[in-house]
């Protein structure tokens, strides 16, 4: 049962005392973020891996990408564990690292620059005012091999939470910007900072060389890789106009993953940690609609009983891996701990962590 299920999680936690630290990403389930020493945005939780050197494991509640970015940027005798190793997002599968390649070569011809040079990671204060061609920037929803490729090619990693200061970076450095997996979070971005839609042309990977429109890449700022997030792309221009209608002064928010339309007809858009201080300053008695996952608005809703907190999309709107942690799991993966032995561990490639942190420290230099 869920209460036997709930005891043996608090009594495998309380034997391992500070020799463990629970991260949960807002997403998670009450049930587990109960559990969590640390609840946060993708880069709070990066952040909070940092704090606890002195612990030997961090139990990552959250998905496969967020697992990697804690071990690349942990202590190399720290473990890190994915409770659920089913738990990925189908928004950083849609960047695999041989697509992203394949365009690089691409675009190292229609820029001409060598698409096999490296960049070391002290060439911008080696090269001061120097600018590369282009500059690849990757969402922390990726793979750490696409973390690595931006390591190795001058790039950075952003978070929904840095987006614009990251974009800010790159654009010192380089002529245009690769942005991948999410085109959402990259063209709400770009636009919110002048970028005219002209200047963000979209990465077709079916197209072979010259099939992409020459003249967009020529003038592009930014070129937009394809990917998605299929919670984020449900919310519609419809739901607003419907909450606004239903609720005349209702304040609407959502993440900036959901399309464009939609984030310019909100009131505001940010990451899930923009969204919780969004309706934590709000006045008592306002009416919010949020269009982010729905265990995070169901949790606003209930720590706020003196607003009204609903999501947009009337019907459902979970993160099916992030919901892949299910008590169970975290119940086994600590009680395995205490018994001495690791499961599901994430562990990156030496090489591949190595670059993959270049890009992570260039992030965390340009937003702390
Ligand atoms: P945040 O960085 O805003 O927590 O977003 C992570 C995520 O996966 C949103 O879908
Ligand atoms: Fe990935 Fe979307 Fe789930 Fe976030 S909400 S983890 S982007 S599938």
């Amino acid at each position: 049962t869920n209460d036997e299920l709930h005891a043996r999680i608090a009594a495998a936690k309380a034997s391992l005392g500070d020799r463990v630290v629970i991260l949960g990403h807002y997403y998670q389930r009450d049930e587990i973020v109960a559990y969590a020493d640390f609840v946060g945005d993708s880069f709070q939780l990066a952040g909070a891996a940092l704090t606890r050197p002195d612990a030997e494991a961090i139990v990552f509640c959250g998905v496969h990408f967020m697992a990697e970015t804690a071990d690349i940027l942990a202590r190399e005798e720290q473990t890190v564990i994915l409770p659920n190793l089913a738990a990925g997002c189908s928004m950083a599968d849609m960047a695999d690292e041989d697509s992203v390649e394949a365009a690089w070569a691409e675009l190292a011809q229609v820029y001409r620059f060598d698409p096999d040079e490296t960049v070391g990671p002290d060439w911008f204060e080696r090269h001061p005012g120097g600018k590369l061609p282009v500059v690849p920037v990757t969402y922390m929803n990726s793979s750490a091999a696409l973390k690595a490729f931006c390591g190795r090619h001058g790039g950075i990693v952003c978070t929904s939470s840095n987006a614009r200061t990251v974009l800010e970076w790159a654009f010192a450095r380089g002529e245009r910007v690769l942005f991948f997996p999410d085109q959402h979070l990259g063209r709400n971005t770009a636009k919110a900072m002048g970028v005219p839609l002209a200047a963000m042309p979209m990465w077709n990977p079916r197209k072979p060389l010259g099939g992409n429109d020459a003249e967009a890449l020529r003038d592009a700022r930014v070129i937009l890789w394809h990917g998605f997030c299929s919670v984020h792309k449900r919310f519609t221009t419809a739901q607003i106009a419907a909450a606004r209608e239903a609720h005349p002064g209702v304040q609407v928010v959502v993440h900036p993953e959901c399309p464009m339309a939609v984030v310019d007809a909100a009131d505001a858009a940010g990451s899930t940690e923009l969204i919780r201080q969004f309706v934590a300053d709000a006045e008592p008695g306002s009416t919010i609609a949020i269009g982010t996952e729905i265990n995070m608005v169901n949790r606003l809703a209930a720590q706020h009983p003196d607003k009204t907190i609903f999501c947009l999309d009337p019907v459902v709107c979970p993160c099916s891996t992030m919901y892949r942690i299910h008590p169970g799991y975290l119940a086994w993966t600590l009680e395995s701990l205490a018994a001495g032995e690791v499961v599901n561990e994430i562990q990156v490639d030496p090489d591949v962590a190595r670059h993959a942190r270049t890009a992570l420290e260039r992030m965390l230099a340009a937003a702390p």
